[in-house]
């Protein structure tokens, strides 16, 4: 199994969920509209043209000036312009959500706010990553980093809503499926699945390591809802494994934080969601073409997992990833 299958998996999963428009899931389309496709009229960004009305999408920036609750690891209400929240009201019959779901179909919008296939490309690469950094810190080696990254690409994958996660227990079932599917033993596959149904322990003891990196990494990425200031390194595990590493450790935040804010872009995301072959290829191929002065813009990063990603990395350049440079005007 290659992680882009695991991509393609989580999205079959997500268009599934998206044909169930009917009880919990109405009201997740509902307030998923609301929160994608924001505002119609002025704004700084003009990203998607419908007919004579110009729709537009609340660009990453705004997010960062929203309430910060990372303390919680809530995800803060969705500040509605005012205009919005009128436009919003006035479509109580689904009207505008209907749009929205053509904008889905049309290519034209990626089909969740915060927690779309970015959030969950990102966070597998994120436990990729992690798995190396915890081996650094003295940790055990895990045993299978492409199991947990699939668990990763997983531990969304059942929302039916923005907001605080009551279907963790949905979205493990779901990986659970896969792991059968893919004839992964039982006793493996329950201690992967276990990893996401119980990704934040409500008493804060974790049992695994595996379940840290899975926690860590999605934590890491709420930085695409707070921002790289609003946000609290103190909720990761793994930085207080080895004091004599907070350096390294801030060092490695911060490049996460950058990569986050980069791919974070309403225009990347909606490209690699609805024109990529290979969405996890195509980020990892970004994270190692990116360079300041001729040097690797994230070096603490590409230097964990270049090995790794040999395989990735030797795939010809895709038209995709191709039109996702030329979309960051690289
Ligand atoms: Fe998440």
């Amino acid at each position: 199994m290659v992680v882009s299958q695991i991509i393609d998996a989580w999205n079959s999963s997500v268009v599934e969920v998206e044909n169930n428009v009917t009880g919990k899931s109405k009201d997740f389309f509902k307030k998923a509209n609301s929160q994608i496709v924001k505002k119609l009229l002025e704004a700084e960004e003009k990203i998607l043209q419908d007919e004579s009305k110009v729709v537009l999408i609340r660009s990453s920036e705004e997010d960062d000036s929203m309430d910060c609750v990372s303390e919680d690891f809530d995800f803060p209400e969705v500040v509605f312009h005012e205009d919005v929240e009128e436009i919003a009201k006035s479509n109580e019959d689904g009207k505008e959500y209907g749009k929205h779901y053509d904008m889905v179909n049309k290519k034209m919008a990626p089909a969740r706010g915060h927690h779309g296939a970015m959030h969950c490309v990102r966070v597998a690469l994120w436990t990729q990553v992690l798995s190396k950094v915890y081996q650094k810190l003295g940790r055990e080696k895990i045993d299978n980093p492409i199991l947990l990254a699939t668990a990763g690409a997983f531990h969304d994958v059942a929302r039916e809503d923005e907001g605080i996660d009551y279907w963790d227990n949905e979205s493990s079932e779901a990986l659970e499926k896969l792991l059968k599917h893919d004839e992964v033993d039982d006793v493996t596959t329950s201690r992967y699945v276990q990893t996401i149904r119980e990704k934040d322990p409500k008493d804060g003891q974790f049992s695994t390591d595996m379940q840290r990196i899975v926690h860590d990494a999605d934590c890491l990425d709420i930085i695409r809802v707070v921002g790289k200031w609003n946000f609290s390194k103190k909720f990761l595990c793994f930085v207080d494994f080895d004091d004599k590493q907070k350096t390294f450790c801030d060092q490695l935040v911060n490049e996460i934080a950058d990569f986050i804010s980069i791919t974070e872009d309403i225009k990347v995301r909606n490209h690699l969601e609805h024109n990529s072959n290979d969405f996890y290829g195509d980020l990892v191929r970004l994270l190692f073409e990116l360079k300041i002065e001729g040097k690797s813009r994230f070096p603490l990063i590409t230097g964990l997992v270049r090995d790794d990603m040999r395989e990735v990395l030797e795939v010809e350049n895709a038209e995709s990833f191709k039109t996702l440079l030329s979309i960051l005007k690289l």
